[in-house]
């Protein structure tokens, strides 16, 4: 059966791909030629998760998954929340990083996760899988691998930042990976 993930993004494809086995083919916007701008205009990440979804079954009447994730941070009331990847007004991570902590400033309050959310359209029905990480938010960067808000973010019962891991260590604990995971437990069981 073939599923496509609303995503160009290489990694996610390969991740998710090796995941679900070869029961599943998973396939790109690009794969089939979707070059849409698909709008995220959700104020959550199911909103913006299910967006992508939506966009897809109305214009391609396909089956599809795709996802929106994002931190949040306790004492910021959840901000970046839906607003990480653009959080500074724009894609610079160096800025979005320097907002955050200066928005935290010496808060003692540094509660934060990283939250991933599903949408999968199959069979004419709508499903949702949301993965969530726990953790905290440090005062200043740490490591250079990872993307995003990697440098600032260690989880609980860790002493590295997200960045200073490997990807393999990332991947076994981080929200995407239990997201993905929960997807593909739900595939195996029912079309396995
Ligand atoms: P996306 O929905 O997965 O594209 O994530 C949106 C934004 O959330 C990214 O641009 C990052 O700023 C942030 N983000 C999501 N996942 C991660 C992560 O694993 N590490 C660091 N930042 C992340």
């Amino acid at each position: 059966m073939e599923l496509i993930f609303a995503t160009n993004n290489a990694n996610k494809l390969e991740e998710v791909q090796a995941i679900v086995g070869e029961r599943f083919i998973i396939k790109s916007l690009a794969d089939i030629g979707c070059t849409d701008d698909i709008p995220e205009t959700g104020v959550t990440f199911e909103e913006n998760a299910q967006q992508k979804t939506d966009f897809l079954v109305n214009k391609y009447g396909l089956y599809c998954f795709g996802d929106d994730s994002g931190l949040e941070i306790d004492a910021l009331g959840k901000e970046p929340g839906v607003f990480s990847a653009r959080y500074s007004g724009t894609r610079d991570m160096e800025k979005n990083i320097d907002l955050v902590l200066e928005k935290l400033g010496d808060n003692a309050n540094r509660v934060a996760n990283f939250r991933t959310v599903i949408s999968l359209y199959l069979n004419e029905q709508q499903h949702f899988f949301e993965g969530t990480i726990e953790g905290r938010i440090i005062t200043e960067r740490r490591g250079s691998g990872g993307f995003g808000y990697d440098p600032i973010f260690i989880p609980n019962g860790y002493s590295q930042t997200f960045a200073e891991m490997t990807p393999a260590e990332k991947n076994q604990i981080s929200h995407r990976a239990i997201a993905v995971q929960k997807l593909t437990d739900f595939l195996r069981e029912r079309y396995s």
